[in-house]
């Protein structure tokens, strides 16, 4: 990424040093995936290089795990960690109760395991992401590989009596083939345009046979916080109660990151 940061990346690259703010030496930390998470990473990998801070990383997939330890945090699996301290990740969309649609990068089933496993789920993200109702950006749902057009038929046949805009199901391609997920699986996105129930729609998808898991995160993110493009910093914890703003001085020449690919 030669060069000066687009806003958008000045955006994320704010929300993600902001965030940072929630760890502290001794911590066990789930790492997300994803664009904005990848800042996260290098901005704690700066940490434990510069700073001596001391925590241990469990990443939500293989390309987080592998960038983690580039930056030199140490890795753990969640099953060593047995429980997190703080999880921080990005999001798709978020609403204003901090329900997510997540698995935009087809990790979302790992994400809930380990934002479930964390005393608090921090998302990082830019404002593009926040709406009034979840659905514009398309659900994802991981199913197995075996009989998935029967699980996709039955879910599109449950969509009927859901409370939902669009119908429309895709399995997720990577190139010319079906998208794989760091366990095997492919993604089905369902593109709802507007969830009116997401609780309901979660639940419901979740029994259907070859559905592994789906990416809405209800009840699970503690709280969001928002960079703009200037530097400016919003972070809205919904379990404490509070809403705080900073702002971040990023210079154009802040190139600290130029080799960031995610
Ligand atoms: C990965 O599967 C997703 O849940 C990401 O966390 C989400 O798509 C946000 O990604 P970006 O930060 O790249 O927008």
């Amino acid at each position: 990424m030669p060069g000066s940061l687009s806003p958008i990346d000045k955006a994320k690259f704010a929300a993600a040093k902001r965030a940072t703010q929630f760890v502290e030496s001794g911590m066990r930390v789930g790492l997300g995936t994803g664009s904005t998470a990848a800042w996260l990473v290098r901005c704690l990998g700066e940490m434990v290089r510069d700073e001596g801070l001391q925590i241990k990383g469990v990443p939500t997939s293989s390309r987080t795990a592998k960038m983690a330890r580039e930056v030199g945090i140490e890795v753990i699996s969640l099953d060593e960690a047995k429980w997190l301290d703080v999880t921080i990740d990005g999001a798709d969309e978020f609403d204003a109760d901090l329900t997510l649609i997540k698995g935009g990068g087809g990790a979302h089933l790992q994400e809930k395991i380990v934002a479930t496993a964390s005393d608090k789920m921090v998302v990082i993200a830019d404002l593009s992401k926040k709406v009034e109702t979840l659905g514009a950006f398309p659900l994802p749902i991981e199913v197995i590989p075996f009989g998935w057009q029967t699980s996709k038929t039955l879910v599109e046949e449950l969509l009927i009596g859901m409370d939902v805009l669009g119908r429309e199901v895709n399995l997720r391609m990577d190139g010319d083939r079906p998208f794989v997920t760091d366990e095997g699986n492919h993604i089905l996105d369902l593109h709802l345009r507007r969830i009116g129930n997401p609780r309901q729609l979660s639940l419901v998808l979740n029994q259907v046979p070859g559905v592994v898991e789906n990416g809405l995160f209800i009840d699970i993110c503690d709280a969001v916080v928002i960079g703009h493009g200037d530097g400016k910093v919003e972070v809205f914890d919904i379990t404490e109660g509070t809403n705080d703003v900073t702002r971040f001085d990023i210079l154009d020449d802040d190139n600290l990151f130029s080799d960031l690919t995610d």
